[in-house]
């Protein structure tokens, strides 16, 4: 309302300013009550429309719409323009001489009159006597002093190409200067030829005379002035006969107040003129009014100066804070100099401060979008696109995320968030738009050299889809580590469940099989399904997931060559991932699916006993829990290492069974293990087993052995002879159910 209400005042005291401003300006130009215009021609003072409104008969103007529009008629002119300089303009008619085949068309007048009215001349500086034509004689007859005089020109030409435009010099247009004081001429044209030899392109002579700026001849001119009436004349004018000094103490003189008196340049009488600094009609008594310099152009330009008008003229004063040194030059005062030093310093500190910090921003900016386009590019963003959008169904499902996406999503890398911290990089917890929870992992290096080959890993990732491997939902290129999207697993990895105080003995050993099994699955998904294959590299109970039911999602393969080769070990060292490390490929260096086959084989072990794969706190030997596993099972001393609450009798026969296929996982040389499909199948099978035995918990040997020789027989895999081992453990059953309940 406030704002409001300032805003209207604003706006009404400008509008009040503007019209105070306009009405200073027009001033009034004819006496109070007489009409100041005739149609568009304003009338000023000393002419008049009515009696009574001009200065006397010779200035009465005819208003008349007698001759078409409403215009100002003075003498027989038509007036188009009256000026306080002594001038009026006026529409005089042209005299023509025309021709039709020889013959004098008789309709067009040779002849004509300007008559000026009583005391106006002819302007003899501002009009021209002009003949035009090809075969024209023309004359401009006046009387002066009671006696005729006469003058004129002649003007020839055979061909409308000798014309010169803009010339009058006798070529189709000739001139003259007019005699002063002319108040009454008569213009006649004649042809010496009838115009016969030239009516083609000059049908007619003209004779006129007219405002010398506003008629330039051109060869158009020698027919199109058949189609004009009138050219525009200058008239003098002049108030009475007397000269000023004879006038100014008589009753009848005409100036006004602040106006001086000129004596008319030519013939008699006199003008008025507004002094120097006044504007106005300087016949009308109040009509010079002062100009105020200040307002229209302010003249007082050089530093410290301000612009005082007065009565005529103006004053160049010195500002507050200046002084006078000498007319008018102003010079700043020693102690404002100071204050407008430091005002002045500090606003162009301030400026530069907002500028510059400006121009920062700006750039920051750009840095930032080309930092993310060079990332975007160096991380293979351009292949990846390439490569996705070649694979239709993969596009639907992998989504090159933006930094923007993933900043919102993980609330700026929120500490909150993470979810787990790794050799590879960090893990966040993150919401997309659409509410899908995910987790974000952001690498901790990206290599130029590897870029190809992490774009193969994302493309290849992207098209497997497989219940047992957690889903790449996509990546972002736009920062400098590549960022991972995946499915969000909520419950945690192996590693916790099984090495975790708090989560010990809480998954059965129904569950750890069917972990086991899945996990296998899933691998061997990865080694035969998935094309070109997928070596895992890194297979380990803290890379398997576990979701709301305990299912589990194999996750952080293929990730792991992001990481250059010779770094590997480094990082997997300080993951503490020794103990899951093929020993062939530690010393070959030649990775092979049978890597990943004994990296399984040790998850199997810790499932089974609980303890981790390596652990500092064991005795030397024991360290690496495949070795303390092996060396074990080969003194038959099994169940002492097996996790407590899964060595219950009712599983013996698939500990053992298990126990026997991590032993087969670990064998030293990796083509003596089995592949990833074997592992799976036999799992598989083991849990047909175990759920079989739980079914028939009265123990039904029969039965079991009716159902373990069924299985055997769908073996189609070779173990190496090991099958010879499966069936010797189902013939112990009964024998270690004796030696679980000796203990
Ligand atoms: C004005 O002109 C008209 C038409 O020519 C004429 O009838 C009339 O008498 C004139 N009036 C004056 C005041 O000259
Ligand atoms: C005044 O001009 C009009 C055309 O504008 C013309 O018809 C009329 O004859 C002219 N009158 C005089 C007196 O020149
Ligand atoms: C009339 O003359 C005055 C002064 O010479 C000039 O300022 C004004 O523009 C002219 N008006 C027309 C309509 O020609
Ligand atoms: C001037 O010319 C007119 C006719 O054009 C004539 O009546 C008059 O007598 C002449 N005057 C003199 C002094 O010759
Ligand atoms: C020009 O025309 C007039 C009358 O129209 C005629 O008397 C005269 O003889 C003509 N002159 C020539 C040269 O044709
Ligand atoms: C005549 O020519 C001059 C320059 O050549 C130009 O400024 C002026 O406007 C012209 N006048 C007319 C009436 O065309
Ligand atoms: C003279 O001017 C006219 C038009 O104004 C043009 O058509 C003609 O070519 C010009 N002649 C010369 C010689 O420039
Ligand atoms: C107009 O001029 C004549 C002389 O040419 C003069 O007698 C007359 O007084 C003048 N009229 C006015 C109003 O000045
Ligand atoms: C006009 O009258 C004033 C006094 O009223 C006088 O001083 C001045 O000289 C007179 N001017 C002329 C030109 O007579
Ligand atoms: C002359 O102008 C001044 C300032 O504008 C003014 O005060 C004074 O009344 C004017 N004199 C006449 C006679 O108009
Ligand atoms: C007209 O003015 C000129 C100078 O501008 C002057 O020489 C001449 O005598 C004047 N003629 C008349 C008749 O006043
Ligand atoms: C301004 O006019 C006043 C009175 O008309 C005069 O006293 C003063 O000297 C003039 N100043 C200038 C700078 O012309």
């Amino acid at each position: 309302m406030g704002f409001l209400g300032i805003l209207i005042q604003v706006t009404w005291v400008a509008v009040m300013l503007s019209e105070l401003a306009a009405a200073a300006i027009a001033f009034p130009i004819a006496l109070p009550n007489c009409p100041d215009k005739c149609g568009d021609v304003k009338i000023p003072y000393p002419f008049g429309l009515r009696k009574g409104c001009s200065i006397d008969q010779d200035f009465l103007i005819n208003c008349t719409n007698s001759f078409g529009p409403t215009q100002p008629i003075l003498g027989n002119l038509n007036v188009t323009n009256f000026s306080l300089e002594g001038q009026a303009h006026v529409l005089a008619y042209i005299a023509k001489d025309c021709y039709k085949k020889g013959v004098l068309d008789h309709s067009i007048w040779n002849m004509v009159w300007l008559r000026s009215g009583l005391n106006f001349t002819i302007s003899n500086t501002q009009n021209k006597f002009i003949v035009v034509g090809c075969d024209t004689h023309a004359y401009l007859k006046f009387q002066q002093d009671k006696e005729n005089f006469s003058t004129g020109c002649v003007s020839v030409c055979e061909s409308s190409r000798h014309i010169v435009n803009g010339s009058c010099s006798g070529i189709g247009c000739c001139e003259l200067n007019i005699p002063n004081g002319l108040k009454y001429v008569k213009l006649v044209s004649y042809s010496f030829k009838n115009h016969t030899e030239v009516e083609d392109f000059n049908p007619c002579g003209y004779a006129f005379i007219s405002q010398q700026t506003m008629f330039n001849f051109s060869s158009d001119s020698l027919h199109s002035l058949q189609h004009q009436k009138m050219t525009p004349v200058v008239l003098d004018w002049a108030i009475g006969t007397e000269r000023c000094k004879d006038v100014v103490n008589k009753s009848s003189y005409a100036c006004g107040g602040n106006s001086t008196c000129i004596d008319s340049d030519n013939g008699s009488g006199y003008r008025c003129k507004c002094m120097e600094g006044y504007h106005g009609n300087p016949y009308l008594h109040l009509g010079c009014q002062d100009i105020n310099e200040c307002e229209d152009h302010n003249p007082c330009k050089l530093p410290g100066q301000k612009c005082i008008n007065g009565p005529g003229n103006y004053t160049c004063s010195c500002i507050k804070g200046y002084h006078d040194v000498s007319a008018g030059i102003c010079v700043i005062n020693q102690s404002s100099r100071l204050v407008t030093l430091l005002v002045g310093i500090g606003i162009s500190f301030m400026v530069a401060i907002v500028c510059s910090s400006w121009l920062y921003l700006i750039f920051k900016k750009r840095q930032l979008i080309k930092l993310k386009q060079r990332f975007f590019e160096q991380n293979g963003g351009l292949i990846l696109q390439q490569k996705l959008s070649k694979q239709e169904n993969s596009a639907e499902t992998t989504k090159i995320f933006t930094m923007k996406d993933l900043k919102k999503a993980t609330n700026n890398y929120d500490e909150a968030l993470i979810i787990g911290r790794g050799g590879f990089g960090t893990v966040y917890k993150g919401i997309l738009p659409n509410n899908t929870i995910v987790a974000i992992k952001k690498s901790k290096i990206g290599d130029e050299s590897q870029i190809e080959q992490f774009i193969n890993e994302v493309v290849v990732l992207s098209q497997i889809n497989h219940r047992n491997v957690v889903k790449l939902l996509g990546c972002c290129l736009e920062t400098q580590v590549p960022l991972l999207v995946y499915e969000f697993i909520p419950n945690g990895t192996l590693f916790e469940h099984i090495h975790h105080e708090s989560k010990v003995s809480t998954i059965s050993w129904e569950t750890c099989l069917r972990i086991a099994t899945e996990t296998a699955e899933a691998l061997s998904y990865l080694h035969c399904a998935a094309s070109p294959p997928i070596i895992h590299r890194d297979v380990k109970s803290s890379n398997i997931l576990l979701d709301s039911t305990y299912t589990a999602k194999v996750s952080d393969f293929g990730a792991s060559k992001l990481v250059p080769l010779d770094q590997t070990q480094l990082a997997t060292l300080v993951q503490g991932t020794l103990g899951y490390l093929d020993p062939e490929y530690m010393q070959t260096s030649q990775l092979t699916e049978k890597s990943d086959v004994y990296s399984f084989g040790v998850v199997l072990v810790e499932l089974l006993t609980g303890k981790k794969a390596l652990s500092f706190d064991r005795p030397e030997e024991e360290r690496s829990l495949a070795i303390h596993f092996l060396s074990f099972s080969k003194d038959n001393r099994l169940f002492e290492v097996l996790e407590k609450h899964l060595a219950k009798e009712e599983n013996v026969e698939q500990l053992k069974e298990a126990a026997n296929l991590a032993k087969m996982c670990l064998r030293l040389k990796g083509e003596d293990r089995p592949t990833m499909k074997e592992v799976a199948t036999k799992l598989e099978d083991l849990r047909k087993m175990e759920k079989h035995s739980r079914d028939n918990v009265d123990s039904n040997s029969e039965e079991t052995k009716f159902l373990h020789t069924r299985t055997s027989d769908s073996h189609n895999y070779d173990v190496d002879n090991q099958s010879a081992d499966v069936n010797d453990t189902v013939r112990d059953h009964v024998a270690l159910l004796d030696f679980d309940d000796g203990r």
